[in-house]
């Protein structure tokens, strides 16, 4: 298993780019998106800041359709920005080759998704496998480490099961085993609670806490559940195209407005 990237280290995989151990990690300048340019385009936000720091835990709350999912997938090079650039250990995303892109994606990156996207007709050790046999790893050592993983998220004896037979909040288990797999530097999640009742949601960001500390992982999570949010080392808003501080805002409106939404805890400009 490759460790590199839990420490001071130049990451494999990804040309030599040398990942401190501390210090920032990731930078967005002057972000900006429009989709669909002309008289109907639509620009979620204009101008993102954003400076993170090894080992830090982020939660970006906004209202839905402010563009948090658009902004975690310009971060993980799923997406480019129209104007302003996104930086990795101090290296331009815009300007890896096509094969550093494929690194950054396997080796720097870990995302989840709000709708776990797992295989449903593959087993859940397959599934954490699945990056590792991408990656030319053997089929017999691939599943003995994703059995690892599957012990360490909480699925122990569950490796052979089909992972369309698992629970909503076990699929997401698994699909955070399968985006970590591989020791990120980055975990990035996309309301990984989203579509989990208030005890699995808080069990899955309660895994991803633990991991998070046990991993040395620098995490940025999109929610809406505001007393998930508030677990993080930070909180930023987005809101009317910009990223700035959210523990302010966060109190008011939790103070003014709570409610119970899907996924527990009070929410922030849920979709109706
Ligand atoms: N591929 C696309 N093509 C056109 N418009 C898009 C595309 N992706 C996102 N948008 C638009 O960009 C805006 C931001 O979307 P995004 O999904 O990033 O918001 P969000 O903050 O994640 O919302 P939610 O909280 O509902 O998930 C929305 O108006 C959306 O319709
Ligand atoms: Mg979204």
């Amino acid at each position: 298993m490759n460790n590199h990237a839990s420490s001071g280290a130049v990451l494999e995989g990804l040309r030599g780019i040398e990942v401190p151990a501390t210090g920032e990690i990731l930078r967005a300048e002057h972000l900006r998106k429009t989709f669909c340019p002309g008289p109907q385009e639509i620009t979620p936000f204009h101008d993102v800041e954003l400076a993170v720091e090894r080992g830090e835990m982020i939660a970006i709350v906004g209202p839905s359709g402010a563009g948090k999912s658009t902004l975690l997938h310009l971060l993980a090079a799923l997406d480019t920005p129209t104007s302003g650039a996104v930086y990795f250990a101090g290296n331009a995303l815009h300007a890896l080759h096509e094969a550093e892109l494929a690194d950054y994606h396997n080796r720097a990156v870990g995302f989840v998704w709000q709708r776990h996207h797992v295989l449903s007709d593959f087993t859940a050790a397959e599934n954490v496998a699945m990056p590792l046999w991408i990656q030319g790893i053997g089929q017999d050592e691939a599943l003995r480490v994703a059995g690892d993983w599957l012990e360490e998220v909480g699925l122990a004896g569950r490796a052979g099961q089909c992972a369309g037979e698992l629970s909503g909040g076990e699929q997401q288990r698994v699909a955070i085993a399968r985006a970590l797999v591989n020791h990120p530097v980055l975990l990035l999640a996309d309301e990984p609670t989203g579509d989990l009742d208030e005890r699995n949601a808080e069990g899955i960001f309660e895994l991803m806490q633990r991991l998070h500390r046990t991993h040395h992982l620098t995490s940025i999570v999109a929610t809406h559940n505001l007393s998930l949010a508030r677990r993080a080392d930070r909180v930023l808003a987005l809101e009317h195209g910009r990223l700035a501080p959210g523990a302010e805002r966060l109190a008011g409106i939790a103070a003014g407005a709570a409610r119970p939404a899907g996924g527990g805890g009070t929410s922030l400009g849920e979709r109706g």
